[in-house]
């Protein structure tokens, strides 16, 4: 008797540590909620196609609820530009739809995805002295992490923080940058690239120390640390393993590459090239700032292999 109790105890005792082993399990997770910038707006098209997250909810047969939003930083006390931010317009409408019974999700099949600091780090903020007085991009990377806190708070339970990509190989943030639609200014481009290099990896470092030290105070979470900086760079040094288009591959050009005159409106159409039909699956870039729709496919893919648990090259399961 005595013996069955104790067998009794021990198969419990490893269910329970099972049930609390980091990450969530395979075919757990249903519903995928993303929050972020121009890179996840599932409207924006911003890689020309169709991005990252229709194809990880294709991938993963996830419903998808899309909140972000092209143009944003996380949050415009920050870094102020007139987008809808995580923290003044997609938190807002995500709660407004979560108390008014628009959304009903199970934290428990449920995993809520952030991909942030693009814009935060980039030219008209912390790169060109933009922001207010002060804050710097310790401030925020504190403000994509608390992201994580606040959803914790209202019950939210599974995490994937996508960190920042490294910024300096995009056609924009080159030391062989030109002007373009994103900016048209006269710049230092080799001084441009260095700081941008500086500002995406140490805004990762800071990130990961903060969830690290976060992770264990959120009792019942799963938090994943998805290397966004490691895969671009795995794209950038073997194009071949991610890109598959009908032109010689390509990591520095753009398949909607502009070249505007120093000083002119970035409203103008600039003098385009354009990749067409099936060679714009040989580019890492769409324009001078975004991915292609083959990276996102790419990104599709591997993010829903990560939840789904059949891929752990990429993502550090903190919880
Ligand atoms: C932004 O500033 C407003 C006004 O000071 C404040 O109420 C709000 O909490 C701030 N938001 C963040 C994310 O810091
Ligand atoms: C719930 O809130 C959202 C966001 O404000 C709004 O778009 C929607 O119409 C509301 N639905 C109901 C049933 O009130
Ligand atoms: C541009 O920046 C680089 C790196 O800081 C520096 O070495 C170079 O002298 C600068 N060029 C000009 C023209 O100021
Ligand atoms: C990459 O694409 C750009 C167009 O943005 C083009 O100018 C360049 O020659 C291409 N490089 C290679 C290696 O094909
Ligand atoms: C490249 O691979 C993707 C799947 O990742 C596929 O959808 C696409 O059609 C392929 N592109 C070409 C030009 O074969």
């Amino acid at each position: 008797m005595v013996g069955r109790i104790l067998t009794t105890l021990v198969l419990y005792g490893s269910a329970a540590f099972t049930a609390l082993a980091a990450g969530p399990l395979p075919g757990q997770i249903k519903n995928l909620v993303t929050f972020g910038d121009s890179y996840t707006d599932v409207d924006g098209h911003a890689d020309g196609g169709i991005v990252w997250p229709v194809y990880a909810a294709q991938d993963g047969h996830f419903k998808l609820f899309p909140f972000a939003k092209s143009g944003a930083t996380c949050s415009n006390n920050l870094t102020a530009r007139p987008f809808p931010s995580v923290f003044e317009s997609q938190l807002p409408l995500y709660f407004a739809e979560k108390s008014n019974g628009t959304l009903r999700l199970n934290p428990e099949e449920t995993i809520y995805t952030l991909w942030i600091g693009t814009n935060d780090v980039g030219a008209n903020a912390l790169l060109t002295g933009s922001q207010p007085p002060g804050v710097s991009v310790v401030d925020t990377v504190s403000c994509a992490v608390n992201w994580v806190k606040v959803m914790y708070a209202s019950g939210a339970r599974n995490f994937v923080f996508q960190n920042m990509i490294p910024l300096e190989h995009a056609p924009m943030y080159t030391p062989e940058s030109y002007p373009n639609r994103y900016w048209t200014g006269p710049r230092n481009t080799t001084a441009w690239s260095v700081f941008m290099a500086e500002l995406t990896r140490s805004g990762n470092a800071i990130a990961e120390l903060m969830l690290k030290d976060l992770a264990p105070q959120l009792h019942g979470a799963h938090l994943g640390l998805f290397d966004s900086h490691a895969l671009f760079t795995d794209m950038l040094n073997h194009p071949q393993l991610y890109l598959n288009g009908t032109a010689p591959l390509n990591v520095t050009g753009a398949v909607h590459a502009c070249v505007f005159q120093e000083g002119e409106s970035t409203g103008d159409p600039g003098v385009c090239t354009d990749a067409t039909g099936t060679d714009r699956d040989s580019f890492l870039w769409y324009d001078e700032l975004h991915p292609s729709e083959q990276a996102d496919r790419m990104v599709g893919k591997i993010i829903s292999d990560t939840i789904h648990r059949k891929s752990e090259k990429w993502i550090t399961w903190l919880s």
